[in-house]
């Protein structure tokens, strides 16, 4: 039989067909518009030699007929939890048992509800109590619905009783509103799960073996006084993750972090810093001797231009704070005589791609990978985060995933870009 994956090329999906695997899928279907991608997803899955078996909620097959599931999977779709002919067959407890994994995409708000909550009034929410396996949901909803404190409760809740999320996706939905909630491409799910059973390694494989990779992670504090300072809501997960998936692909790591709250990778170089000024010269100081830099710090741009050596009192109504601007430490990498392969960040609450593309070529960098920040999934101190990423000529989309797994195709992906450059 073909090897799965060995490099860590993305582009997986022409390659094997006719094939098992000896997997088991159970996709669960709920009820949105978005139910008509899970048909693709089904067929990504059998090219890589996947078993799907398909269940669909009634309103589910209200968007899409079961009769395309039947024909993609090879399967009868599911459908009914008291069903004399299932019972003695493929009922919830023989269908769950059956299971590897199971996937709920597109999952709505109303799913995600009961889940979280223990009802079990149809087929799928049986099954999803019903299940040993691990869980994974992509969800699919209107923005403020997705927004919505109670749907993050319920999401928390998930989270924290193991359920994995794939998703959602900021951008353009069918009701003509723009924010999160847009169920995750069908490939980028495929490749999910692909991972999760073992059969796709993003970049644990080793397309960084025998480089030195420099990495800065976290945020900068600028001390006003011996007892305050500015600082940003950076929590280092994303450099941490990406420090990680480097050591992963075979690299030796160098991690020069600001204050965050995270144990020290084993097998890592930490270098711990304070100031925007010290990660300066750490960084400066290394980067030559290292064949990539990647720039996921949240570095202060202005300083307090005095710093003073007692605790400032509280005297006038107002204060006024002089600040200076830090040196930075990015366009500094890119313009050594001796530069790594320099990937920067973008960090943008509006007009992400503009300041993106602004920064790669200002900043002179070989690629830069822009994320959103200040809304409520995403970029600073969150689980997930996803990236467009940009280089001269070319762009990718990683879709909102955990940081860990995002940091593994990223770290694929500067591989790729590095390796096509040499
Ligand atoms: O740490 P987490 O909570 O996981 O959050 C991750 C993150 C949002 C911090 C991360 O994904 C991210 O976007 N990091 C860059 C944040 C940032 O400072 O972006 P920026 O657009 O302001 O800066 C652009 C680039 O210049 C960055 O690569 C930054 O490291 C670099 N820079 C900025 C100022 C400076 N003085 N020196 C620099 O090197």
């Amino acid at each position: 039989m073909e090897e799965f994956n060995s490099t860590c090329h993305n582009g997986l999906f022409d390659k094997y067909s006719d094939m098992t695997v000896n997997k088991h899928i159970l996709l669960g279907i709920s009820g949105g518009i978005a139910a008509y991608k899970s048909a693709e997803l089904v067929r990504l899955l059998r090219k890589q030699g996947v078993e799907v078996r398909v269940v669909m909620t009634q309103s589910a097959m209200q968007f899409v007929s079961p009769l395309t599931f039947q024909a993609l999977s090879g399967n009868p779709v599911h459908s009914e939890l008291l069903d004399a002919d299932e019972e003695n067959a493929m009922g919830h407890i023989s269908l769950a048992r059956w299971a590897d994994l199971l996937i709920i995409a597109p999952a709505t708000a109303n799913t995600l509800a009961k889940f979280s909550h223990g009802l079990a009034d149809d087929l799928l929410s049986t099954l999803y109590l019903a299940a040993t396996c691990p869980v994974y949901v992509a969800p699919a909803m209107n923005q403020a619905m997705w927004n919505k404190a109670v749907t993050q409760e319920n999401i928390a809740m998930l989270r924290r009783h193991g359920v994995s999320l794939i998703g959602p996706e900021p951008g353009d939905q069918a009701c003509g509103e723009t924010g999160f909630g847009r169920l995750s491409e069908p490939v980028d799910i495929c490749r999910h799960l692909l991972q999760a059973l073992d059969l796709e390694q993003a970049s644990t494989t080793r397309c960084l073996q025998g480089m030195k990779v420099l990495i800065s992670a976290g945020p900068t504090r600028e001390p006003l006084d011996p007892v305050r300072y500015i600082t940003n809501r950076s929590s280092g997960k994303m450099g941490y993750a990406l420090a990680d998936a480097a050591l992963q692909a075979g690299a030796e790591v160098t991690l020069v972090s600001g204050p965050v709250n995270l144990p020290a990778p084993a097998n890592i170089r930490l270098v711990k810093v304070e100031t925007a000024a010290q990660m300066y010269g750490a960084v400066i100081s290394r980067a030559s001797d290292h064949g990539i830099y990647i720039g996921a710090a949240a570095v202060a741009d202005y300083s307090p231009a005095v710093t003073e050596p007692e605790k400032i009192k509280k005297q006038a109504e107002q204060s006024t704070i002089i600040l200076q601007k830090t040196r930075d430490i990015l366009a500094a990498v890119a313009q050594l005589d001796k530069r790594p392969f320099t990937v920067g960040f973008a960090a943008e609450t509006h007009d992400l791609e503009a300041y993106a593309l602004d920064k790669l070529t200002r900043k002179n960098l070989d690629m830069i990978a822009a994320n959103w920040v200040g809304q409520e999934q995403g970029g600073f101190d969150s689980e997930q985060n996803a990236l467009q990423v940009f280089w001269k000529n070319g762009q990718k989309n990683l879709s909102m995933t955990d940081k860990k797994l995002l940091a593994e195709q990223l770290i694929a992906l500067i591989a790729e870009r590095l390796h096509q450059e040499q």
